[in-house]
Protein backbone atom coordinates (compact mmCIF):
# COMPACT_ATOMS: atom_id res chain seq x y z
CA UNK A 1 0.00 0.00 0.00
CA UNK A 2 1.42 3.62 -1.01
CA UNK A 3 1.56 6.05 1.97
CA UNK A 4 -1.28 9.10 1.50
CA UNK A 5 -0.18 12.24 3.21
CA UNK A 6 -2.16 12.06 6.30
CA UNK A 7 -5.46 14.09 6.62
CA UNK A 8 -7.97 13.80 9.63
CA UNK A 9 -11.81 13.66 8.74
CA UNK A 10 -14.53 13.28 10.95
CA UNK A 11 -18.58 14.08 10.94
CA UNK A 12 -21.11 14.84 13.49
CA UNK A 13 -24.58 14.23 12.32
CA UNK A 14 -26.95 16.93 12.89
CA UNK A 15 -29.88 15.57 14.89
CA UNK A 16 -30.13 17.32 17.96
CA UNK A 17 -29.19 16.95 21.91
CA UNK A 18 -25.79 17.09 21.49
CA UNK A 19 -24.23 15.19 24.23
CA UNK A 20 -21.44 14.34 26.47
CA UNK A 21 -20.88 11.33 24.58
CA UNK A 22 -20.07 13.30 20.88
CA UNK A 23 -18.00 15.31 22.93
CA UNK A 24 -15.42 12.93 24.61
CA UNK A 25 -16.32 10.62 21.77
CA UNK A 26 -15.38 12.91 18.91
CA UNK A 27 -15.17 16.78 19.64
CA UNK A 28 -12.87 16.70 21.60
CA UNK A 29 -10.07 15.11 19.82
CA UNK A 30 -11.15 16.63 17.03
CA UNK A 31 -9.81 19.91 18.40
CA UNK A 32 -6.42 18.38 19.65
CA UNK A 33 -5.74 16.79 16.24
CA UNK A 34 -5.43 20.30 14.93
CA UNK A 35 -2.30 20.73 16.28
CA UNK A 36 -1.00 18.35 14.33
CA UNK A 37 -2.99 17.31 11.22
CA UNK A 38 -4.61 18.82 8.44
CA UNK A 39 -8.48 18.37 9.56
CA UNK A 40 -11.77 18.38 7.51
CA UNK A 41 -14.95 18.21 9.98
CA UNK A 42 -18.05 18.13 8.79
CA UNK A 43 -21.68 18.81 9.92
CA UNK A 44 -23.25 15.68 7.77
CA UNK A 45 -26.75 16.75 7.24
CA UNK A 46 -26.97 14.10 4.45
CA UNK A 47 -26.90 11.29 6.89
CA UNK A 48 -29.48 12.99 9.28
CA UNK A 49 -32.33 12.90 6.38
CA UNK A 50 -32.30 8.76 6.55
CA UNK A 51 -34.52 9.25 9.46
CA UNK A 52 -37.82 11.48 9.21
CA UNK A 53 -36.50 14.86 10.85
CA UNK A 54 -38.82 18.37 10.05
CA UNK A 55 -36.95 21.08 8.37
CA UNK A 56 -37.02 23.32 10.68
CA UNK A 57 -35.01 21.15 13.46
CA UNK A 58 -32.42 20.38 11.17
CA UNK A 59 -31.87 23.99 9.93
CA UNK A 60 -31.56 25.00 13.01
CA UNK A 61 -29.26 21.36 14.50
CA UNK A 62 -26.50 22.03 11.62
CA UNK A 63 -26.57 25.94 13.28
CA UNK A 64 -26.15 23.82 16.74
CA UNK A 65 -23.63 21.00 15.73
CA UNK A 66 -21.70 24.18 13.62
CA UNK A 67 -21.77 26.58 16.95
CA UNK A 68 -20.68 23.32 19.12
CA UNK A 69 -17.51 22.69 17.28
CA UNK A 70 -16.36 26.18 17.22
CA UNK A 71 -16.88 26.77 20.33
CA UNK A 72 -15.17 23.48 21.11
CA UNK A 73 -12.24 24.63 20.34
CA UNK A 74 -12.11 24.38 16.41
CA UNK A 75 -10.28 26.51 14.45
CA UNK A 76 -12.16 26.96 10.71
CA UNK A 77 -9.74 29.12 9.59
CA UNK A 78 -7.06 26.96 9.48
CA UNK A 79 -9.02 23.50 9.17
CA UNK A 80 -12.15 23.23 7.41
CA UNK A 81 -15.66 23.22 8.75
CA UNK A 82 -18.35 22.54 6.51
CA UNK A 83 -22.29 20.92 6.08
CA UNK A 84 -22.37 17.63 4.28
CA UNK A 85 -24.81 18.97 1.57
CA UNK A 86 -22.63 21.60 0.04
CA UNK A 87 -20.43 19.68 -2.01
CA UNK A 88 -21.92 17.38 -4.23
CA UNK A 89 -19.22 15.44 -4.55
CA UNK A 90 -20.02 13.28 -1.21
CA UNK A 91 -23.28 11.89 -2.69
CA UNK A 92 -21.48 10.91 -6.31
CA UNK A 93 -18.97 9.11 -4.49
CA UNK A 94 -21.77 7.75 -2.06
CA UNK A 95 -23.89 6.57 -5.35
CA UNK A 96 -20.17 4.60 -6.92
CA UNK A 97 -19.68 3.03 -3.17
CA UNK A 98 -23.17 1.91 -3.56
CA UNK A 99 -21.98 0.04 -6.51
CA UNK A 100 -18.97 -1.54 -4.52
CA UNK A 101 -20.05 -2.43 -1.36
CA UNK A 102 -21.94 -5.87 -1.31
CA UNK A 103 -25.56 -6.48 0.53
CA UNK A 104 -23.93 -8.53 2.53
CA UNK A 105 -21.53 -6.20 4.13
CA UNK A 106 -24.13 -3.68 4.93
CA UNK A 107 -26.39 -6.36 6.29
CA UNK A 108 -24.20 -7.25 8.77
CA UNK A 109 -24.09 -3.15 10.06
CA UNK A 110 -25.30 -3.67 13.97
CA UNK A 111 -26.18 -0.25 14.00
CA UNK A 112 -28.48 -0.55 11.39
CA UNK A 113 -30.26 -3.47 12.96
CA UNK A 114 -30.91 -1.57 16.25
CA UNK A 115 -32.43 1.30 14.22
CA UNK A 116 -34.49 -0.61 11.93
CA UNK A 117 -35.41 -2.96 14.65
CA UNK A 118 -38.26 -4.72 14.25
CA UNK A 119 -39.34 -2.43 11.06
CA UNK A 120 -36.86 -3.23 8.75
CA UNK A 121 -39.25 -3.46 5.86
CA UNK A 122 -39.91 0.39 7.06
CA UNK A 123 -37.00 2.37 7.13
CA UNK A 124 -35.78 4.45 4.59
CA UNK A 125 -33.20 2.86 2.13
CA UNK A 126 -30.49 5.90 3.25
CA UNK A 127 -30.57 4.12 6.09
CA UNK A 128 -29.67 1.06 4.80
CA UNK A 129 -26.90 2.54 2.16
CA UNK A 130 -26.07 4.91 4.61
CA UNK A 131 -22.11 3.29 5.68
CA UNK A 132 -21.18 3.86 2.13
CA UNK A 133 -22.00 7.43 2.22
CA UNK A 134 -19.98 7.55 5.13
CA UNK A 135 -16.83 5.81 3.38
CA UNK A 136 -17.62 8.67 0.84
CA UNK A 137 -17.41 11.41 3.41
CA UNK A 138 -14.39 9.83 4.46
CA UNK A 139 -12.53 9.11 0.66
CA UNK A 140 -13.63 11.93 -1.03
CA UNK A 141 -11.15 13.41 0.68
CA UNK A 142 -8.60 10.58 0.73
CA UNK A 143 -8.67 10.93 4.61
CA UNK A 144 -6.16 9.11 6.74
CA UNK A 145 -7.46 9.23 9.86
CA UNK A 146 -10.94 9.20 11.22
CA UNK A 147 -11.51 10.00 15.34
CA UNK A 148 -14.79 8.62 16.48
CA UNK A 149 -16.46 7.22 19.29
CA UNK A 150 -16.30 3.26 19.72
CA UNK A 151 -19.83 3.05 18.01
CA UNK A 152 -18.79 3.83 14.63
CA UNK A 153 -15.91 1.36 14.75
CA UNK A 154 -17.74 -1.31 12.60
CA UNK A 155 -18.60 1.43 9.85
CA UNK A 156 -15.09 2.49 9.80
CA UNK A 157 -14.16 -1.26 8.75
CA UNK A 158 -16.75 -1.09 6.33
CA UNK A 159 -14.60 1.85 4.72
CA UNK A 160 -11.87 0.14 4.66
CA UNK A 161 -13.27 -2.48 3.17
CA UNK A 162 -14.85 -0.26 0.20
CA UNK A 163 -11.96 1.89 -0.31
CA UNK A 164 -9.82 -1.84 -0.51
CA UNK A 165 -12.17 -3.38 -3.02
CA UNK A 166 -12.15 -0.40 -5.09
CA UNK A 167 -8.42 -0.35 -5.50
CA UNK A 168 -8.26 -4.19 -5.82
CA UNK A 169 -11.39 -4.04 -8.73
CA UNK A 170 -10.04 -1.17 -10.64
CA UNK A 171 -6.24 -1.66 -10.22
CA UNK A 172 -5.58 -1.80 -14.08
CA UNK A 173 -7.30 1.35 -14.46
CA UNK A 174 -5.82 3.12 -11.16
CA UNK A 175 -2.31 2.75 -12.84
CA UNK A 176 -3.10 3.69 -16.50
CA UNK A 177 -4.72 6.89 -14.98
CA UNK A 178 -1.60 7.03 -13.09
CA UNK A 179 -2.35 7.00 -10.10
CA UNK A 180 0.13 4.31 -9.65
CA UNK A 181 -1.05 0.99 -7.10
CA UNK A 182 -3.79 2.71 -5.16
CA UNK A 183 -6.47 5.31 -5.47
CA UNK A 184 -8.10 5.38 -2.23
CA UNK A 185 -5.79 5.20 1.57
CA UNK A 186 -7.50 2.76 4.50
CA UNK A 187 -8.84 5.55 6.60
CA UNK A 188 -7.23 4.59 10.26
CA UNK A 189 -9.88 4.66 13.12
CA UNK A 190 -8.43 7.15 15.97
CA UNK A 191 -10.35 5.23 18.70
CA UNK A 192 -8.27 5.90 22.12
CA UNK A 193 -8.92 7.00 25.61
CA UNK A 194 -10.87 6.75 28.72
CA UNK A 195 -14.26 8.11 27.10
CA UNK A 196 -14.61 6.05 23.59
CA UNK A 197 -18.01 4.98 24.73
CA UNK A 198 -19.98 6.97 26.95
CA UNK A 199 -22.77 5.18 29.22
CA UNK A 200 -25.77 6.99 30.09
CA UNK A 201 -25.99 7.95 33.23
CA UNK A 202 -29.67 6.37 34.56
CA UNK A 203 -27.82 2.98 32.89
CA UNK A 204 -24.26 1.99 32.86
CA UNK A 205 -25.53 -0.99 30.53
CA UNK A 206 -26.71 1.21 28.16
CA UNK A 207 -24.91 4.28 25.27
CA UNK A 208 -25.39 7.69 26.32
CA UNK A 209 -27.60 8.68 23.18
CA UNK A 210 -29.60 11.54 21.74
CA UNK A 211 -32.57 9.70 21.95
CA UNK A 212 -32.93 8.58 25.05
CA UNK A 213 -36.35 9.71 26.59
CA UNK A 214 -34.72 10.35 29.88
CA UNK A 215 -33.07 14.20 29.43
CA UNK A 216 -31.36 12.68 33.35
CA UNK A 217 -29.41 9.90 30.82
CA UNK A 218 -26.92 12.83 29.43
CA UNK A 219 -25.20 15.69 29.83
CA UNK A 220 -26.02 18.03 27.14
CA UNK A 221 -23.50 20.29 25.54
CA UNK A 222 -26.26 23.47 26.20
CA UNK A 223 -26.86 22.11 29.83
CA UNK A 224 -26.37 25.28 32.65
CA UNK A 225 -23.91 24.69 35.47
CA UNK A 226 -27.08 23.67 37.71
CA UNK A 227 -28.57 21.16 35.22
CA UNK A 228 -24.79 19.51 35.13
CA UNK A 229 -24.94 19.46 38.61
CA UNK A 230 -27.85 17.89 39.34
CA UNK A 231 -27.91 15.49 36.35
CA UNK A 232 -24.06 14.12 38.23
CA UNK A 233 -25.87 14.35 41.60
CA UNK A 234 -28.67 11.92 40.48
CA UNK A 235 -26.39 9.47 37.84
CA UNK A 236 -26.79 6.06 39.06
CA UNK A 237 -24.60 4.46 41.07
CA UNK A 238 -23.74 1.16 43.60
CA UNK A 239 -23.39 0.59 47.27
CA UNK A 240 -19.71 0.55 47.53
CA UNK A 241 -17.14 2.93 47.72
CA UNK A 242 -14.54 3.47 44.18
CA UNK A 243 -12.01 0.98 44.36
CA UNK A 244 -8.25 1.93 44.00
CA UNK A 245 -7.63 -0.31 41.05
CA UNK A 246 -8.80 -0.89 37.74
CA UNK A 247 -9.63 -4.54 38.07
CA UNK A 248 -12.46 -3.18 41.08
CA UNK A 249 -14.78 -1.87 38.39
CA UNK A 250 -14.95 -4.60 36.64
CA UNK A 251 -18.95 -5.72 36.85
CA UNK A 252 -19.35 -2.05 38.12
CA UNK A 253 -20.56 -0.48 34.58
CA UNK A 254 -21.70 2.70 36.46
CA UNK A 255 -18.53 3.69 38.42
CA UNK A 256 -16.48 2.37 35.92
CA UNK A 257 -18.36 4.87 33.61
CA UNK A 258 -18.10 7.85 35.73
CA UNK A 259 -14.26 7.33 36.58
CA UNK A 260 -13.85 7.36 32.57
CA UNK A 261 -15.57 10.24 31.92
CA UNK A 262 -13.89 12.11 35.15
CA UNK A 263 -10.85 10.58 33.47
CA UNK A 264 -11.57 12.24 30.21
CA UNK A 265 -12.33 15.70 30.96
CA UNK A 266 -9.77 15.80 33.54
CA UNK A 267 -6.99 14.73 31.19
CA UNK A 268 -5.77 11.67 32.98
CA UNK A 269 -6.00 8.14 32.85
CA UNK A 270 -8.71 6.12 34.92
CA UNK A 271 -5.70 4.27 37.10
CA UNK A 272 -4.71 8.00 38.10
CA UNK A 273 -8.44 9.16 38.37
CA UNK A 274 -8.50 5.96 41.11
CA UNK A 275 -5.77 6.63 42.91
CA UNK A 276 -6.68 9.54 43.75
CA UNK A 277 -10.51 8.62 44.64
CA UNK A 278 -9.64 4.87 45.70
CA UNK A 279 -11.45 4.25 48.97
CA UNK A 280 -13.88 7.29 49.14
CA UNK A 281 -17.77 7.39 48.39
CA UNK A 282 -19.37 8.71 45.49
CA UNK A 283 -20.73 11.64 47.18
CA UNK A 284 -17.59 13.40 47.38
CA UNK A 285 -16.18 11.63 43.70
CA UNK A 286 -19.79 13.14 42.31
CA UNK A 287 -19.14 16.89 43.75
CA UNK A 288 -15.67 16.67 42.55
CA UNK A 289 -16.82 15.15 39.16
CA UNK A 290 -19.22 18.26 38.77
CA UNK A 291 -15.91 20.51 39.31
CA UNK A 292 -14.55 19.30 36.46
CA UNK A 293 -17.48 19.05 34.18
CA UNK A 294 -18.59 22.48 34.84
CA UNK A 295 -15.25 23.79 34.13
CA UNK A 296 -14.83 22.04 30.67
CA UNK A 297 -18.59 22.17 29.51
CA UNK A 298 -19.91 25.18 31.47
CA UNK A 299 -17.69 27.67 28.56
CA UNK A 300 -18.51 25.99 25.40
CA UNK A 301 -22.23 25.81 26.59
CA UNK A 302 -22.00 29.49 26.81
CA UNK A 303 -20.15 29.99 23.94
CA UNK A 304 -22.09 28.24 21.83
CA UNK A 305 -25.28 30.17 22.76
CA UNK A 306 -23.47 33.54 21.69
CA UNK A 307 -22.75 31.63 18.21
CA UNK A 308 -26.28 30.95 17.84
CA UNK A 309 -27.76 34.04 17.81
CA UNK A 310 -25.75 35.24 14.81
CA UNK A 311 -26.84 32.26 11.96
CA UNK A 312 -25.39 34.62 9.70
CA UNK A 313 -21.54 34.30 10.90
CA UNK A 314 -22.32 30.49 11.48
CA UNK A 315 -23.38 29.92 7.67
CA UNK A 316 -20.25 32.26 6.40
CA UNK A 317 -18.37 30.13 7.98
CA UNK A 318 -19.58 27.05 6.58
CA UNK A 319 -19.40 28.66 3.15
CA UNK A 320 -15.83 29.43 3.58
CA UNK A 321 -15.72 25.48 4.42
CA UNK A 322 -17.63 24.08 1.47
CA UNK A 323 -15.96 25.73 -1.00
CA UNK A 324 -12.51 24.86 0.26
CA UNK A 325 -13.46 20.86 0.87
CA UNK A 326 -14.86 21.21 -2.96
CA UNK A 327 -11.41 21.66 -4.12
CA UNK A 328 -10.24 18.89 -2.27
CA UNK A 329 -13.25 17.05 -3.59
CA UNK A 330 -13.09 18.00 -6.77
CA UNK A 331 -10.53 16.85 -8.65
CA UNK A 332 -10.69 13.78 -6.16
CA UNK A 333 -14.46 12.96 -8.06
CA UNK A 334 -12.99 14.11 -11.59
CA UNK A 335 -10.27 10.87 -10.66
CA UNK A 336 -12.45 8.60 -10.05
CA UNK A 337 -14.84 8.88 -13.10
CA UNK A 338 -11.96 8.49 -15.53
CA UNK A 339 -10.70 5.07 -13.46
CA UNK A 340 -14.43 3.58 -13.98
CA UNK A 341 -14.65 4.56 -17.69
CA UNK A 342 -17.52 7.55 -17.02
CA UNK A 343 -16.86 10.17 -20.08
CA UNK A 344 -16.62 13.72 -19.53
P1 LIG B 1 -23.02 10.63 15.49
O1 LIG B 1 -23.52 11.91 14.94
O2 LIG B 1 -23.99 9.64 15.99
O3 LIG B 1 -21.97 10.91 16.64
C1 LIG B 1 -20.91 11.83 16.45
C2 LIG B 1 -19.66 11.28 17.13
O4 LIG B 1 -19.91 11.08 18.52
C3 LIG B 1 -19.53 9.77 18.88
N1 LIG B 1 -20.41 9.29 19.96
C4 LIG B 1 -19.97 8.79 21.12
N2 LIG B 1 -18.72 8.59 21.60
C5 LIG B 1 -18.61 8.08 22.83
N3 LIG B 1 -19.68 7.73 23.62
C6 LIG B 1 -20.94 7.92 23.17
N4 LIG B 1 -21.98 7.61 23.95
C7 LIG B 1 -21.13 8.46 21.87
N5 LIG B 1 -22.22 8.77 21.13
C8 LIG B 1 -21.76 9.26 19.96
C9 LIG B 1 -19.71 8.95 17.62
O5 LIG B 1 -18.93 7.76 17.67
C10 LIG B 1 -19.23 9.92 16.56
O6 LIG B 1 -17.82 9.89 16.45
N6 LIG B 1 -22.04 8.03 11.32
C11 LIG B 1 -21.55 9.07 12.21
C12 LIG B 1 -21.33 10.40 11.51
C13 LIG B 1 -20.50 10.34 10.28
C14 LIG B 1 -19.11 10.18 10.23
C15 LIG B 1 -18.75 10.21 8.85
C16 LIG B 1 -18.12 10.01 11.21
C17 LIG B 1 -20.97 10.44 9.00
N7 LIG B 1 -19.91 10.38 8.17
C18 LIG B 1 -17.45 10.05 8.42
C19 LIG B 1 -16.80 9.85 10.77
C20 LIG B 1 -16.48 9.88 9.41
C21 LIG B 1 -22.56 9.28 13.33
O7 LIG B 1 -23.70 8.97 13.19
O8 LIG B 1 -22.05 9.94 14.40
Amino acid sequence: MPSFPPRVFSGVQPTGNLHLGNYLGAIKKFVALQATHECIYCVVDMHAITVPLPPADLRANIREVTAAFIAAGIDPKKHIVFNQSQVAEHAELAWVFNCVARMGWLNRMTQFKDKAGKNSENVSVGLFAYPALMAADILVYRATHVPVGEDQKQHLELSRDIAQKFNNDFADSIAACGHGEAFFPLPEPLIQGPATRVMSLRDGSKKMSKSDASDYSRLNLSDDRDTIAQKIRKAKTDAEPLPSELAGLAGRPEADNLVGIFAALAGESKAEVLNRFGGQNFSGFKAALVDVAVDALDPIGAEMKQLLKDSGHLEAILNDGAARAREIAAPVMTAVKDILGFVR
